[in-house]
């Protein structure tokens, strides 16, 4: 296929993480399923959920991103056409993870879409934590550089503002009825019932026996205690981040360790100022 010379600005501007070409010429089918977050909103645990649920429990894959790709991540050593061709021999039904807003995203309508949103405040500790325990040469690949203080951390994070980006754009979604919108606190609360409604959008039926080894293996303990296969993202297999450091706490409302009352009111103004009362009432982060 030849390559595009122009390319609609809808799919984005291409960079470390975000290949629009891929994006633009992406075909989804109607069993595919796209997971989209913001970045640190628990995007590898429900890759984990949705690959256990699929295959019936697979303790023994290699890297998360070979059964559960990143939709738009360029690859190293790949042309688009040739990451498409590799989209193409994965098996049905395949699934992706995506951080791209609901405009830049291909197939909705088609496609299914599991969204799970995260408290603000602690995706933002969570992506400080995040490029702490990127090793040197990963932070250099995927261009980003430890800030000086915890507060830099977070004027870098409001500016970047892919978190409002994200959620703003999905929130109209909400309620499509090849849409599920979860949290990342529901997850927590009640892995079970959460597994129990992804089952239900998608039309899986899970015996007992399957439902135990997805709840086994999408356990924090169990991802923690296999850190590598979520650590390493890229197919360089050169480790990504320091060892046991991606699956990193789990936790809701862990910001609070880190975040003084002033930053957490600027996390918060912005999103008052950006979203719906309804969707922060959701989010509980009114
Ligand atoms: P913390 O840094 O707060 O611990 P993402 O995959 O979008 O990058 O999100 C990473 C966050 O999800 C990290 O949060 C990580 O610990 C958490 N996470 C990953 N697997 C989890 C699990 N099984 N249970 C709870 N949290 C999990």
């Amino acid at each position: 296929m030849p390559k595009t010379i122009t390319i609609n600005p809808r799919w984005g501007q291409a960079d470390e993480t975000h290949d629009p070409w891929v994006l633009a010429h992406f075909r989804a089918r109607p069993s595919d399923v796209l997971i989209t977050t913001a970045p640190k909103a628990g995007t590898t645990w429900m890759q984990q959920i949705l690959h256990q649920m699929r295959t019936g429990g697979d303790p023994n894959f290699d890297s998360i991103d070979r059964v559960v790709p990143w939709l738009e991540r360029p690859r190293p050593g790949m042309n688009w056409q040739q990451v498409l061709d590799w989209y193409d021999t994965l098996p049905e039904p395949r699934l992706f993870k995506t951080h791209c807003t609901a405009e830049q995203t291909p197939g909705i309508g088609t496609a299914y879409v599991v969204l799970t949103m995260r408290d603000p405040r602690d995706c933002c500790v969570s992506f400080y934590h995040h490029i702490m325990n990127l090793n040197d040469s990963a932070r250099e690949l995927v261009g980003l550089e430890c800030p000086p203080s915890f507060a830099s951390h977070v004027e870098r994070w409001l500016a970047f503002g892919a978190w409002y980006r994200n959620v703003k754009s999905w929130w109209p979604y909400r309620d499509h009825e090849r849409v599920l919108l979860l949290r990342y606190q529901d997850l927590k609360r009640d892995l079970t019932g959460s597994v129990d409604r992804i089952a239900a959008l998608l039309g899986w039926a899970l015996t007992p026996e399957h439902k135990a080894a997805v709840l086994e293996y999408s356990s924090f303990n169990w991802m923690k205690a296999h850190d590598e296969k979520f650590s390493q993202q890229i197919p360089s297999r050169a480790p990504l981040f320091k060892t046991g450091h991606f699956i990193r706490e789990g936790k809701v409302g862990a910001y609070r360790a880190l975040m003084t009352p002033e930053l957490e009111r600027r996390i918060l103004e912005r999103a008052r100022e950006e979203l719906e009362p309804e969707c922060l009432r959701f989010l509980e982060v009114e």
